[in-house]
């Protein structure tokens, strides 16, 4: 557990020091070991000690773990005093589910409560780009929500606006992937016409750094985006020559839903329907940075989608995924109603090679290579654990 904040002290804060919220996310477990590589101690917070343990950066000095809920007053002040920056990258949706927005909002005035108590000089924010004003999705209007809930104490907010981020393990390439490579003909929402900026992660990474060391990006919404501006149904053309698959079929049809687009996705990619259907939902709104500001403010080459995805494929060919959208979110394990129990099945064969090898053809078993025998009734299986809502083969 977090230790106890001590009431009423604003200690000074430290330049280097910086708290983070969402650090076991997408996006946060990768940003921790870029700060500590520009010289930031980090204060991560974290709902599971153990889950955040499994990222080999948290061994590097500089690293703290606050152990809480950003739910929880004491822990955000434990991680905030003496922090001059901190970073909100929480995302209450494999958490929540459908009340995603709703707790969002509460954990996000919650956070700006906390960091005006603790002197923080700035909170950062990754929220989503998109038009504003009305016909907003549920999942566009939430980030809008945010912002304004972080912005409500006066502690200046940096807000970055990203629309789809290309990067091995994020939930929207995944899904483009999947689609690509398992449907040579597509019938999808009539809204694979909508414009996209869709910007790589690594560029991401850079403005999410680069905004604490440009003062003018304080008290500022920058709208983050790559070179290029295209259709969805173009991501998918791209996606397909990258991954030297012929050119998809692509129909697009009035009469397909979120409900319907998100229950397929489900059903042919490992993304389950509630993730998907935020996502399926905002596909509706244009989504184009306004101007360049982040850019003239802290330059940098920016990827186009083409070698955004070839990148992102580079890194799940060689299986060099550094987090992805499945790690927020509970530990995996028994679900509750298995009671918590796990079944055991031990056998032992003594076998004639080192401990290393065994390992690695232990680690082989499953995804692409299959198993011992009966692949096909595994993947019928999985097929069927789909159909009712599961996981499947993931
Ligand atoms: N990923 C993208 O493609 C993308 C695109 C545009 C914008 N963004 C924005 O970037 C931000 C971060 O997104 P992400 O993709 O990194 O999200 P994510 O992978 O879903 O991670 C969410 C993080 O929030 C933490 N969290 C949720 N509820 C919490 C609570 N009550 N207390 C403490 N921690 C809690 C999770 O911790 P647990 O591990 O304990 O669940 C996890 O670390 C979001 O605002 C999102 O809108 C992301």
């Amino acid at each position: 557990m977090a230790p106890a904040p001590r009431r009423g002290r604003m200690q000074t804060p430290h330049e280097k020091t910086v708290f983070v919220a969402g650090a076991t996310g997408y996006i946060g477990g990768r940003l921790v070991p870029r700060l500590l590589d520009a010289g930031y101690a980090v204060r991560c917070l974290a709902r599971s000690r153990l889950k955040l343990e499994s990222r080999p950066w948290t061994a590097r000095p500089g690293v703290t773990i606050v152990e809480g809920d950003a739910a929880s007053d004491a822990a955000l002040l434990a991680g905030m005093r003496g922090a001059a920056y901190a970073y909100y990258l929480v995302h209450s949706m494999m958490a929540a589910g459908r009340s995603y927005a709703e707790r969002d909002l509460e954990l996000a005035g919650r956070f700006a409560r906390a960091a005006a108590r603790a002197g923080v000089r700035r909170i950062v924010y990754l929220g989503g780009l998109g038009e504003t004003g009305d016909g907003l999705s549920e999942h566009l209007a939430s980030r809008r929500d945010v912002e304004a809930a972080l912005r409500s104490t006066g502690v200046p907010v940096t807000v970055l606006r990203a629309a789809m981020i290309i990067g091995s393990g994020s939930a929207s390439f995944e899904i483009l992937r999947y689609l690509v490579e398992r449907l040579p003909v597509m019938v999808t929402p009539r809204w694979v016409r909508t414009e996209a900026q869709p910007i790589a992660i690594r560029n991401v990474l850079h403005y999410l750094v680069a905004a604490l060391d440009v003062p003018e990006t304080a008290g500022k919404t920058l709208d983050i985006g790559g070179p290029d501006v295209l259709p969805y149904d173009a991501i998918l053309r791209v996606m397909a020559e990258e991954l030297g698959l012929r050119r998809r079929v692509v129909i697009p049809v009035p009469v397909l839903t979120p409900r319907l687009s998100s229950l397929w996705i489900h059903l042919v990619t490992p993304v389950s329907h509630r993730m998907a259907r935020p996502l399926a939902e905002g596909l509706r709104n244009r989504v184009v940075c306004r101007d360049n500001e982040a850019l003239r403010l802290m330059p940098q080459e920016l990827l186009s989608v083409q070698g955004s995805i070839r990148a992102a494929l580079g890194r799940t060919g060689s299986g060099g995924v550094e987090t992805s959208w499945t790690d927020a979110g509970p530990l995996p394990g028994d679900p509750a109603w298995a009671g918590g129990a796990s079944f055991e099945d031990r056998r032992s064969v003594v076998l004639r090679a080192d401990p290393e090898r065994v390992y690695r053809s232990v680690c082989r078993i499953g995804g692409g290579n299959g198993w011992y025998a009966a692949d096909s009734l595994w993947r019928i299986r999985g097929f069927l654990d789909r159909l009712v809502g599961g996981p499947g083969l993931r």
